[in-house]
């Protein structure tokens, strides 16, 4: 990998994703064998999270205990970076001290300025904007199910949110298809969308919908996120009736492929955007998908923090 962070799927390669995936399969490999590889002894990675985690916060720890070395959990009530110091005070100091940084906050611009000056590797843990270590995940797991990720229907139903935002950049990263359908309103943007495009040879990989059926024909993965994100609380009424339609059920999975998979980031809102039949139907892969979490951010540490 030749980039210092991960920002963004935009700042990757197609090839850097494949060696990522290859060191993913390694350490998975091993990890099931009972074996850790402990290539970050000593290695100390400080975790800036400004809004609430389960799967990033605790993966991103244990990977760091099993492969030996130690994470310092950091709240915004901690250190209030931004408002107790500048940013770029939080970066150069915390840079003296620790050998990475995971930081999961609100805007993508704050991520930037403590990349610019932290002088050890930063990776975007989640901002309003884009969830990175979430979509490579997601495409590893996808590969994982279905050997190859290129030939499958990949239909994302919700928001055109952090976490759609970057799955449609690693599908544009590798060339593969992405639709979403989503509410007026809620839709990814023409901006992103022609941001995205240039990542690719000119091809139109990201394809729209409004009607969440049309897309969801024969689908070989439908995906869905949270109507509501962290943040747009105040916004819940107002899209709970935007996305109501947009439910993955099972009159959905009807008109997609008869093995499609179901997949979800979560924290899922049972009842919401998916029903407790389709995430504990034999279609759901979203707690394979959450594992995976955690074998795809050993291999970026591993990648990253050895540099
Ligand atoms: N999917 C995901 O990032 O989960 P957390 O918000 O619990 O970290
Ligand atoms: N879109 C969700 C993802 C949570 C992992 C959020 O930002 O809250």
């Amino acid at each position: 990998m030749k980039c210092k962070d991960l920002l963004s799927i935009a700042d990757l390669s197609k090839a850097d994703i494949e060696e990522i995936f290859h060191a993913t399969t390694e350490l998975k490999e091993w990890h099931n064998k009972g074996y850790d590889e402990k290539c970050l002894n000593g290695k100390i990675l400080g975790m800036i999270f400004e809004k609430s985690s389960m799967r990033t916060r605790v993966s991103f720890e244990v990977a760091m205990i099993q492969m030996g070395g130690h994470a310092i959990y950091l709240t915004q009530s901690d250190i209030n970076l931004g408002k107790r110091e500048a940013v770029k005070d939080g970066a150069r100091v915390l840079s003296r001290y620790v050998d990475g940084i995971v930081i999961r906050t609100f805007g993508q611009e704050t991520i930037q300025e403590l990349s610019r000056y932290a002088t050890v590797p930063v990776i975007n843990a989640l901002s309003d904007y884009l969830h990175p270590c979430q979509a490579l995940t997601d495409m590893y797991t996808i590969k994982e199910k279905f050997g190859t990720y290129t030939q499958a229907k990949i239909v994302f139903i919700g928001d055109g949110n952090n976490v759609a935002r970057s799955l449609a950049q690693i599908c544009a990263k590798l060339d593969v298809h992405f639709h979403i359908a989503s509410p007026k309103g809620y839709e990814l943007t023409p901006d992103f969308i022609s941001r995205t495009k240039q990542m690719t040879d000119g091809n139109e990989v990201i394809h729209l919908y409004q009607d969440p059926k049309k897309a969801a024909e024969n689908a070989q993965v439908i995906y869905t996120d949270t109507w509501v994100s962290m943040g747009q609380e105040a916004e819940k009424e107002v899209r709970q009736q935007a996305f109501a339609g947009f439910q993955i059920n099972n009159d959905i999975l009807k008109l997609a492929k008869d093995d499609v998979k179901v997949m979800h980031c979560l924290p899922a809102h049972r009842g919401e955007e998916i029903t407790d039949e389709v995430i504990d139907g034999p279609h759901s892969i979203v707690y394979d998908q959450a594992e995976n979490r955690l074998h795809v951010e050993k291999a970026l540490l591993k990648l990253l923090l050895r540099k």
